[in-house]
């Protein structure tokens, strides 16, 4: 299928830029259109070349819109967003995203999701071009965060007759948004919605993945399933579908990481409702759709989700959707309890069921959560089953979302240390828009309490090795090492002694990362890294200095020096050499990340010496 490339770029950038108050075309009166004259060029320059079934139009913001029919009756729209313009952890891969949105026509119409409000323009006009929304029928919602359905309002504007089609918590939270009357019709598992021409669409609920109000829809005629989050990846490319699944699976394992990880639980009961379907395409809400590895897909969400829900000890996390940014600092730091090996379940304030609740904390090792809204009565509701069921000797952590200033963490650390509850980590509160550096405190505050939670684990299972075996592994012999790396504002640095080198041509190297270090999160494909050699004669200071304990988001490198590698990573000036790598693969161990990295550059200090080298006793610690 050929991709046609817009003309007049140019003239489109125009478009983005004209006041929307004179525009008398489609999108006239909801003030988001572009002038007569440029939406004239809009349309001639760019849909009179459309007789194919994909289209691409171009603007120079690295926004462009794919529409592409998927199956009988059936087209997405795919908003591709090239340019990562956001911090939130999951894009930590920069690899751009998309929004994905589908029309299903039989003798009714449906539109399943919309697209983020950054591409209103592009968004509403290519959904015109294909369907005539005055009869449109039903908008299924899928999930109410932003990116899917920031322009529902819009386009129930425009089809005020369409039936919004959701789960009971996506309607309270689309009341927030819709402040207008529309039509609704809410449905459960099992409920089944028949749009005539064999379109019969039916509906699973799939809480938690990655909100409360998220639910699956599947056609028994096309045999999709829409499945909004689950599944996706935020990887941005033309090609509608994953016949590359090798360049895709990084971005597919990062995301599952972030977003569905932490509600293993949650996935494998979703997992488990859309057994009985026949699965001819997963239909993501981000990246591409999956059509030709479905059963490897869904084999990894099912043996990553039944890992991790089997994990000995368990936090339950509780947030508030779109309130702040209490859902994207939970999401940290879960993220990085998830990277300690600890079961996580996140809990929404605002809807979590109060019997779920008291369920939960009584079984958990640890809770995290902010201090709820104080307008809504259920959250604070919620927070009384909370306080009924913690136990002493749970760990908490608490953070303050931007938002939440009416209700100050520190009356609720007071209460619950009052409870006999230990401080996992500091407060996070956070009075900004989140940077990543912010992030990255967040997810190595989850890691630290992971580790708290996991120590006689951690020994019991060190211990468990055969004494003989023990010794033959503690034969085996590595450098000293430091390696740095940075991205961003954010830097790093780990002590590592499991260093090898791994290819003459290119120069490559291998370095096994336990999944709890902090470094871990900037060792992903394309990021970079410094590999700094140290020496025989003067290790130990450094040894010393990256071997104690940070905290949370405490700079490794204050009072060492340092320069400046090309690509930002931090060289320790008492180095006895250094490599500068780009990592561009790892394999995944049971405990550790095995990163292979090219060499792109390095030299030795002036001072010669022999490498410091590390020998051990046994195998079952560094
Ligand atoms: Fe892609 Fe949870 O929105």
């Amino acid at each position: 299928m050929p991709i046609l490339q817009a003309e007049g770029c140019a003239r489109l950038g125009e478009v983005q830029a004209i006041p929307a108050d004179h525009d008398p075309c489609l999108l006239q009166g909801l003030g988001i259109g572009p002038s007569k004259q440029s939406f004239a060029d809009y349309t001639d320059s760019t849909y009179a070349l459309r007789e194919e079934a994909m289209v691409t139009l171009v603007t120079p913001a690295r926004k462009t819109i794919q529409v592409q029919t998927i199956a009988r009756d059936t087209v997405t729209i795919r908003s591709l967003d090239w340019d990562r313009d956001r911090f939130d952890i999951e894009f930590g891969l920069q690899n751009g995203t998309t929004y994905n949105s589908f029309i299903i026509q039989g003798e009714k119409t449906a539109l399943v999701d919309t697209s983020h409000e950054k591409f209103t323009e592009l968004y509403l006009t290519a959904l015109r071009e294909q369907i005539d929304l005055s009869k449109l029928d039903y908008l299924i919602v899928s999930h109410t965060e932003p990116d899917h359905s920031a322009l529902i309002p819009l386009v129930l504007k425009l089809a005020p007759q369409a039936v919004v089609v959701c789960s009971n918590v996506a309607a309270q939270f689309l009341d927030n948004m819709i402040h207008a009357p529309y039509a609704r019709r809410l449905v459960k598992t099992g409920d089944v919605l028949d749009l005539g021409g064999g379109h019969r669409l039916e509906f699973v609920q799939a809480p938690n993945l990655h909100w409360p109000d998220t639910m699956f829809t599947y056609d028994h005629g096309t045999q999709v399933l829409y499945t909004c989050d689950a599944f996706g990846m935020h990887f941005c490319d033309e090609r509608t579908f994953d016949e590359d699944f090798e360049a895709i699976a990084p971005d597919f394992r990062f995301y599952y990481e972030c977003l569905m990880a932490p509600n293993a639980r949650s996935v494998l009961t979703a997992l488990k409702r859309i057994t009985p379907f026949t699965l001819e395409t997963l239909a993501t809400g981000h990246g591409p759709l999956l059509r030709f590895n479905i059963p490897e897909v869904t084999r990894r969400y099912d043996t990553w989700s039944q890992k991790q829900a089997q994990a000995e000890a368990a936090v339950v996390v509780f947030y508030v959707s779109d309130y702040g940014y209490s859902d994207r600092i939970a999401q940290a730091i879960a993220h990085g309890l998830t990277k300690g090996g600890v079961a996580v379940e996140m809990l929404d304030l605002r809807t979590a069921d109060l019997l779920e609740v008291q369920e939960t904390v009584q079984r958990v090792q640890g809770l995290v959560l902010c201090p709820p809204p104080t307008e809504s009565t259920h959250s604070q509701a919620v927070l009384g089953s909370i306080f009924a069921a913690v136990q002493d000797k749970q760990r908490i952590g608490i953070f303050e979302s931007y938002g939440n200033q009416e209700s100050p963490s520190q009356i609720l650390v007071n209460q619950l240390v009052d409870l006999g509850l230990t401080l996992a980590f500091p407060t996070l509160k956070v009075t900004q828009d989140p940077t990543p550096a912010l992030y990255q405190t967040c997810e190595e505050s989850g890691t630290d309490l992971a580790q708290v939670l996991m120590l006689k684990q951690t020994i019991q299972k060190s211990k468990a090795v055969a004494p003989d075996l023990d010794k033959a592994m503690g034969t085996l012999v590595g450098g000293l090492y430091i390696i740095t790396a940075r991205r961003g504002d954010i830097q790093t640095a780990m002590l590592a002694s499991w260093v090898n080198q791994a290819s003459f041509n290119p120069p490559g190297i291998s370095i096994a990362v336990a999944k709890d270090r902090a470094i871990e999160s900037l060792m992903h494909p394309g990021d970079s890294f410094v590999l700094n050699v140290l020496a025989e004669a003067t290790y130990p200071p450094l040894m010393r200095h990256f071997l104690k304990r940070f905290k949370p988001g405490e700079d490794r490198f204050a009072g060492v020096k340092t320069y400046t590698a090309t690509h930002g990573a931090p060289i320790l000036a008492d180095a006895l050499a250094y490599l500068e790598c780009r990592v561009v693969s790892r394999m995944e161990t049971n405990d550790h990340w095995l990163v292979y990295g090219v060499v792109e550059s390095g030299d030795v200090s002036d001072s010669e010496g022999l490498t410091a080298v590390h020998y051990r006793k046994v195998g079952n610690h560094y």
